[in-house]
C-alpha cells in the first residue's frame, strides 16, 4: 500500500480537522491516483469530508473503533480487521489517505508516500513525520516545481526501505 497526502514546509498536515490548503494541482493528482482504488482513512478524515460522506468511485476502508455499519463505506473496527479487508485488494490499489493517527499506524507497511510539498506554513495541529529525516526513506522522485492556486508545490516520492508485512 502506498501513503498519499500534502504537507507543508514543517510536515504540517491539518488544522482543526480540515486542510490548510486548496491546491487545484494536487486536488487533481489525488483523484487521478486514487479513483477505482481503494482508499483507507481514519474515522476524523470521513468526518471532514462534506456531509461526512466517503470519496465518489472508490471503494473507503474507515478505521472506526466505534462506527456502525453503513452502506456506503466499508467500517473496520481494529488494525486487525483493517488488514483482513485490505489483503483482498492488489496492494498497489490501496492508498492511505490520512489523518495523522492513520498515516502514522500505517506507514511502516507503506511502499512508498507520494508527498505534495507545499512551499509555505499553513499554521497545522496535525502532522506527518519528517521522511527526510527517516533513515527508512529516500525520496526517489521530486517533480518541478508547479505554481498553483498562488502557491508552489513539488510532488515528491518517498520509497520505504524496510517495508513490514502485514
Ligand atoms: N494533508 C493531507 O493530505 C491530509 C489528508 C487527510 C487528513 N488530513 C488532516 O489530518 C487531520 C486529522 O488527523 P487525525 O489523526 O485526527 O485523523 P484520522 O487518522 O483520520 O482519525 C483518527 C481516528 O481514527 C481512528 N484510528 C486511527 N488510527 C487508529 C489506530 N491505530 N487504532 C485505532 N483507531 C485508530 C480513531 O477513531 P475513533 O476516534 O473513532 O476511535 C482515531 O481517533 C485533519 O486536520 C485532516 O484535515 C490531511
Amino acid at each position: 500500500m502506498r501513503a498519499i497526502l500534502h504537507a507543508d514546509k514543517e510536515w504540517g498536515i491539518g488544522k482543526s480537522n480540515g486542510l490548510m490548503f486548496r491546491i487545484p494541482a494536487d486536488m487533481k493528482f489525488f483523484r487521478e491516483t486514487t479513483t477505482d482504488n481503494v482508499v483507507v482513512m481514519g474515522s476524523n478524515t470521513l468526518k471532514s469530508f462534506p456531509e461526512g460522506k466517503p470519496l465518489k468511485n472508490r471503494t473507503n476502508v474507515v478505521l472506526y473503533p466505534d462506527g456502525e455499519d453503513r452502506d456506503d463505506c466499508k467500517i473496520v473496527r481494529s488494525l486487525d480487521e483493517l488488514f483482513a479487508e485490505i489483503k483482498k485488494y492488489d496492494s498497489d490499489k490501496v492508498f492511505v489517505i490520512g489523518g495523522a493517527m492513520m498515516y502514522k499506524t500505517l506507514l511502516p507497511y507503506c511502499t512508498e508516500v507520494l508527498v505534495t510539498k507545499v512551499d509555505a506554513v499553513g499554521g497545522a495541529d496535525a502532522y506527518f513525520e519528517n521522511l527526510d529525516a527517516n533513515p527508512n526513506f529516500t525520496l526517489t522522485h521530486k517533480s518541478e516545481p508547479v505554481e498553483t492556486n498562488g502557491y508552489i508545490v513539488n510532488f515528491c516520492t518517498y520509497k520505504n526501505e524496510n517495508v513490514k508485512e502485514y
